[in-house]
């Protein structure tokens, strides 16, 4: 019973902390308010999809929270700028990777989760950062967050540009399979979406995304076969 009580505790301290830290990243960004979230969302219907195991998928659920916890480091006139970044603010931006494992560096609960943290923006063909990792190379909580992080990117208003359509996103996604993004993942999210996006609405379709409402690889055949639209960078 003692035993019971000190872990849920603990589970309980775990998970204020998160919040915490989620919380204090999109104070500073308001246009962030709830990406951490729906790419936790996102991710966990993927890697539930792929049948990760139970104790990494805890993990990609703390990392997917605090992925850009890293851009609590990064000077306000470059993080809320609105129009295009310069080389050295771009190069500002990209050190949001390596502030964040900095950060995290030192909490026991997460400590596995750091170089997930520190390679969230690495792409399937080397050509990402901080270290230009290819391919299985990459952890694949990272190529799982790599999908959802831009899912939800091109999914959303940002101050210099409105969401893109629903349509959009999936070609976008499809042309970054093998370059971005890992094309298996690539695959078995498209799927999730699909099946998703196969309702009248879309924000019925994301609404049944979220809530896990597809099954692996299932089309229900009942479903109006309508195209959904969404919105994203
Ligand atoms: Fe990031």
């Amino acid at each position: 019973m003692r035993k019971e009580l000190i872990r849920d505790e603990r589970a309980g301290s775990i998970i204020a902390t998160v919040n915490s830290l989620a919380y204090a990243i999109e104070a500073r960004d308001p246009y962030t308010r709830g990406h951490s979230e729906r790419v936790t969302k996102y991710a966990l219907r993927l890697a539930e999809f792929v049948g990760l195991d139970k104790k990494k998928t805890q993990l990609l659920r703390y990392c997917c929270r605090l992925h850009d916890v890293g851009k609590i480091g990064v000077p306000d006139k470059v993080l809320l700028k609105n129009g295009p970044l310069t080389f050295d603010e771009r190069a500002q931006i990209e050190l949001h990777p390596v502030y964040g494992a900095e950060i995290l560096g030192d909490l026991k609960f997460i400590s596995a989760g750091v170089p997930i943290i520190l390679h969230h923006h690495e792409r399937f063909d080397g050509k990402g950062y901080p270290y230009g990792l290819k391919k299985e190379k990459i952890p694949i909580e990272v190529r799982i967050i790599t999908i959802a992080d831009s899912f939800d990117a091109m999914t959303s208003d940002r101050p210099y540009r409105k969401a893109l359509v629903l349509s959009a996103v999936i070609e976008e996604i499809k042309k970054c399979a093998g370059t971005q993004f890992d094309p298996m993942l690539t695959k078995a999210f498209l799927k999730i979406v699909a099946s998703a996006a196969a309702v009248p609405t879309v924000s019925l379709a994301f609404h049944m995304l979220l809530n896990g409402h597809v099954s692996n690889g299932s089309l229900s055949k009942n479903r109006p076969r309508t195209k959904g639209k969404g919105g994203g960078r």
